[in-house]
């Protein structure tokens, strides 16, 4: 028998949806055989107690489903989401270089810098990307700040509101997708795709 962790927050909780599968995985991990324990941000001290750690709480480098993970990693106990996934993923600029560097395909994606907003190197960028951009602020997650533009103006008004928030913003060709998948990477290795 095993003891797996499953770090929650007030706000995963609130949504019905998410309380109903954290229920479900728990029945799933009992009917295994296995032991299994909410833990919220007050009990963060019971992590290394635990022999498995499932992070379903949003993860940011700057909160505590960080401080979560990196404990988990400290204690040798394997931990989803891991500290290095959440450094990475939680910035589309690094996420994306890592991406590259790597040779992973994904839709055609430029970085613009402050300096270089300028009507020139956005003409350009409709010219090369196509006639309908994706601009995201590199923090973003749940779609916050992920928007569609087809103009020049339309893309300095969302530039503008991006480029308050970081230095950087990602802009992508538009690709369009009937099903929004999802891509899962375990261990370095083994992937999920819903
Ligand atoms: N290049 C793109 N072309 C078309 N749709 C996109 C593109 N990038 C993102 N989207 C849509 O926007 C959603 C949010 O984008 P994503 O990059 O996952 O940001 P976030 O981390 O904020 O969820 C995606 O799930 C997808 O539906
Ligand atoms: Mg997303």
């Amino acid at each position: 028998m095993k003891q797996l962790g499953i770090f929650v927050d007030r706000k995963t909780l609130s949504n019905a949806e998410q309380l109903n599968a954290l229920i479900r995985c728990r029945n799933v991990v009992e009917s295994l055989g296995h032991d299994a324990h909410f833990i919220f941000p007050v009990d963060i001290g019971k992590i290394p107690r635990m022999e498995a750690l499932f992070i379903r709480a949003r993860t940011d480098p700057m909160n505590i489903t960080y401080v979560a993970a990196r404990m988990a990693e400290l204690h040798g106990i394997p931990v989803i989401d891991d500290p290095a996934s959440i450094r990475i993923c939680g910035d589309k600029i690094n996420m994306y270089s890592q991406l590259m560097k790597k040779g992973v395909s994904l839709p055609e994606t430029r970085f613009l810098s402050r300096s270089e907003n300028s009507v020139e190197r956005v003409t350009e960028l409709f010219g090369t990307l196509g006639t309908s951009l994706i601009l995201k602020e590199p923090s973003t997650s749940f779609s916050l700040r992920v928007e569609m533009v087809a103009t020049i103006e339309e893309f300095f008004r969302v530039a503008r509101r991006f480029i308050k928030l970081s230095d950087w913003i990602v802009v992508q060709q538009y690709v369009e997708s009937r099903y929004d998948w999802r891509v899962g990477v375990l261990g370095g290795g083994t992937s999920l795709c819903l």
